[in-house]
């Protein structure tokens, strides 16, 4: 039975895991840097490099410890190695290479948004390839076809804002903490999602691509023209993100080769009415849905060591000289979206 140690450590997240081929987690570890960034309203990457710097070696150690495994033990060890925020995914992947040295163990380095893409199968071992996956993050908002290890067609992405962005600078303009999907998912219990009339951007567009900057502006508009309670403004918000998020995944469905499975994947997943949402959607199209519980769908490293096992054996460890990789899409083929600024 074989045993992977995964490290992540790309955000604010700092994470060790051990995982094993009968996907049970052995033992895991995170430390959230929340109260270090809260003040800021969002991650500083100088923060977040050195917080995952002091904790990622004690981290890794106690994880170890509660599985009660020595480093020798363990068949691979797994880091994530991009795209995040360089100096985190440094302090991972430079780590994960001196275990794997030491230990002469394979290294693999992992493709943060490949540990997303498979987390469904970590925690739903009936998930078999292929299947659709909306994969919705703080960094990322993307529809993918899940084809196997490795083999990810991209059909939509975001042209400026991810959806977890959006909830993030939505809750920044409420004044609630950070991270904001969250708070605003509480504060939206209270309120109407009827009571702010809000725009859904690209509703009824052909291509299947996403847009959240024009909503987050409204949110703004909402709360600065004093006249509505801010309860009613986030559930219209969450509400109006929802209904854009549903309109773009059935164009993205439309257009694919037929799945039999709709999973999800990314922090944002773990909101619970974007989940029952999607159930209602994939109920109306005769697909299955799946979705891991809420605490492998925010960053972690037993997806990260679950995305090692997949390649276990299948696939080439990588060389101890692998480099970071800021930027790092999944599929490489897929065209930028049009009106795409920057952002990957
Ligand atoms: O996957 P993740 O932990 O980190 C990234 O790779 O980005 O996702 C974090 C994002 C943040 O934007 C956070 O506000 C959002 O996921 N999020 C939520 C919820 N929990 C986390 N958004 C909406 N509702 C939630 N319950
Ligand atoms: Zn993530």
């Amino acid at each position: 039975m074989p045993i992977v140690l995964g490290i992540e450590s790309s955000c604010d997240e700092t994470a060790a895991a051990l995982v094993d081929g009968e996907r049970r987690i052995l033992a895991q570890h995170i430390a959230s840097q929340d109260d270090a960034h809260a003040p800021y309203g969002g991650v500083v990457p100088e923060i977040a490099a050195r917080a995952h710097a002091e904790r990622l070696a004690p981290l890794i150690a106690a994880t170890l410890k509660d599985a009660g495994l020595a480093l020798n033990e363990i068949d691979a060890v797994a880091a994530t190695a991009g795209p995040g925020l360089i100096g985190g995914v440094m302090v991972g992947l430079v780590s994960a290479k001196a275990l794997a040295m030491a230990s002469d163990k394979p290294l693999y380095a992992i493709n943060h948004l490949e540990g997303h893409a498979l987390s469904p199968r970590l925690a739903d071992p009936d998930l078999d390839f292929p299947y659709a996956l909306l994969l919705v993050s703080g960094g990322h908002c993307q529809i993918l076809r899940v084809e196997g290890v490795g083999r990810y067609r991209r059909l939509a992405t975001t042209i400026d804002d991810a959806l977890g962005e959006a909830f993030d600078k939505s809750a920044k303009v409420l004044g609630l903490p950070y991270p904001g999907g969250p708070a605003i998912e509480k504060l939206a219990e209270t309120g109407d999602p009827q009571a702010v009339t809000l725009p859904r951007p690209l509703l009824g567009r052909r291509e299947p691509h996403f847009s959240f900057a024009g909503l987050k502006s409204a949110v703004l508009r909402a709360k600065e023209s004093g006249a509505h309670a801010d309860a009613d403004i986030a559930a219209s918000f969450q509400r109006a993100a929802i209904d854009c998020v549903l309109d773009r995944l059935g164009r993205a469905l439309d257009e694919m080769e037929p799945v039999l499975t709709l999973g999800v994947a990314g922090g944002v997943a773990s909101n619970r009415m974007v989940r029952a949402e999607l159930q209602t959607l994939a109920d109306a199209r005769g697909m299955r849905f799946t979705a891991p519980p809420p605490a492998l769908c925010t960053d972690n490293a037993a997806m990260i060591a679950w995305a090692g096992l997949e390649r276990l054996g299948a696939h080439e460890p990588d060389p101890l000289d692998f480099a970071a990789r800021p930027r790092w899409p999944l599929d490489p083929d897929a065209q930028p979206a049009r009106g795409a600024g920057v952002k990957a």
